[in-house]
């Protein structure tokens, strides 16, 4: 196959080989460990073709202004910054949020900040992380935040300068109302405490019909929003915030790297994302795949480490006496991917994305009888079909 390409010198026919994208494309289908395995679609790679090209370190790249103005819009804030990735975007908001040691982050305990971002807020801001277990055993209420957050600024201490909450963090939703109580409490300081929101898969609580983009953005000083997951861009993340906040965040971006050039090439497909799968209401189609699957884990007797409130699905293995290993063994012979060792201490989680194939998914009950339903016969249970 070719594409016929006129440039000033007359026209080319340049080859186009589309089979590493049919690869790629047919491995996400059966690929549940995460919703960033997810290939970027044609529309996604055709954006690619037709994006502008300019320099966003100088602000000149057309498709990236466009797109930040257009995010910024869409959230109800002043302006947007864009990230290479989920990590970048969230040191650097945090780095910019903290501007005169000694200070202190609060933030549930499993979330992404302090567990899995290479202990960025340590290295990269110098800040002290005080992780927080949720009383409730789901997520943060006014009450975790008020009991931990240090208000004083006596000799000894080092006070809360950035509340951090996450949503969705394992696939659980943080409800709007507690989001607001704690964004009232903490504006209401003095001085006020920085609310900032790690909103990866924010899509997906908005999806779940728990409160709309703008709701959860009032709450917050600044956030950032993940492309790649569930949305399936190839790249980048956005950080929305104040026009002044997103000056400082575009310093620090360019103190990490993450100024970069053509930009236009991340922007676009990112774009087409939000505006196929998000805004084109794909994510509600998967979360209820999701439910069905761990409606089907359950009527096998199997539990579930977290419940099922969007796209995630966390089958608790221990419970069910299942060796890890074997289970991901298992999955891979029945053909679908599951966590091995990727992430520790997530091999039970499965995670829906709108590429997952059908079939991908009668492979899973297929694996879920095997590992279950032959246990629910010896301990007299009825055998399921
Ligand atoms: C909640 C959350 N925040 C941030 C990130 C980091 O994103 P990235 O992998 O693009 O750096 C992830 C990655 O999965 C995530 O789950």
């Amino acid at each position: 196959m070719t594409i016929s390409v006129e440039h000033r010198n007359g026209h080319s026919e340049l080859p186009l080989d589309t089979s590493a994208w049919h690869r790629a494309e047919s491995q996400a289908a059966y690929d549940f460990r995460s919703d960033y395995v997810t290939c970027p679609n044609l529309s996604m790679l055709q954006s690619i073709i037709n994006t502008s090209l300019g320099d966003d370190v100088m602000m000149e790249d057309s498709t990236t202004n466009d797109f930040q103005a257009f995010m910024a819009d869409l959230c109800g804030h002043e302006d947007a910054l864009l990230a290479m990735s989920g990590t970048m975007a969230n040191q650097v908001a945090l780095r910019s949020a903290l501007t005169c040691a000694p200070y202190a982050i609060l933030a549930d305990r499993r979330s992404h900040i302090i567990t899995l971002e290479a202990g960025g807020p340590s290295t990269l801001s110098g800040a002290l992380i005080v992780g927080v277990e949720p009383s409730n055993g789901h997520h943060l209420t006014i009450k975790d935040v008020q009991r931990h957050a240090q208000l004083r600024d006596d000799i000894y201490d080092c006070p809360t300068r950035v509340i951090s909450l996450e949503n969705t963090l394992n696939g659980t939703v943080m409800p709007l109302q507690d989001v607001q109580e704690i964004s009232r409490w903490a504006r209401s300081q003095d001085p006020p405490i920085f609310m900032y929101l790690d909103g990866a898969r924010l899509w997906e609580a908005v999806a779940a019909g728990c409160g709309t983009l703008k709701e959860y953005a009032a709450c917050f000083d600044s956030f950032s929003l993940c492309f790649t997951k569930g949305l399936g861009a190839p790249n980048g993340s956005m950080i929305i915030g104040s026009k002044t906040f997103i000056k400082r965040c575009r310093w620090w971006r360019k103190a990490v790297g993450g100024g970069i050039r053509a930009a236009g090439v991340v922007a676009a497909p990112a774009r087409v994302a939000v505006e196929q799968v998000f805004l084109g209401g794909r994510l509600q189609a998967t979360q209820m795949m999701a439910k069905r699957i761990a409606q089907r884990w359950e009527s096998l007797g199997g539990t579930l480490e977290h419940p099922t409130e969007t796209n995630m699905i966390w089958l608790d293995l221990d419970a069910a006496e299942i060796d890890k290993e074997v289970f991901a063994d298992m999955a891979q012979q029945v053909g679908i991917r599951t966590i091995r060792r990727e992430i520790v201490g997530h091999e039970g989680r499965l995670v829906m994305h709108y590429q997952i194939s059908d079939d991908a998914v009668s492979r899973l009950f297929g694996l879920f009888t095997a590992v279950l339903g032959e246990r629910k016969c010896s301990n007299g249970v009825e055998k399921l079909q």
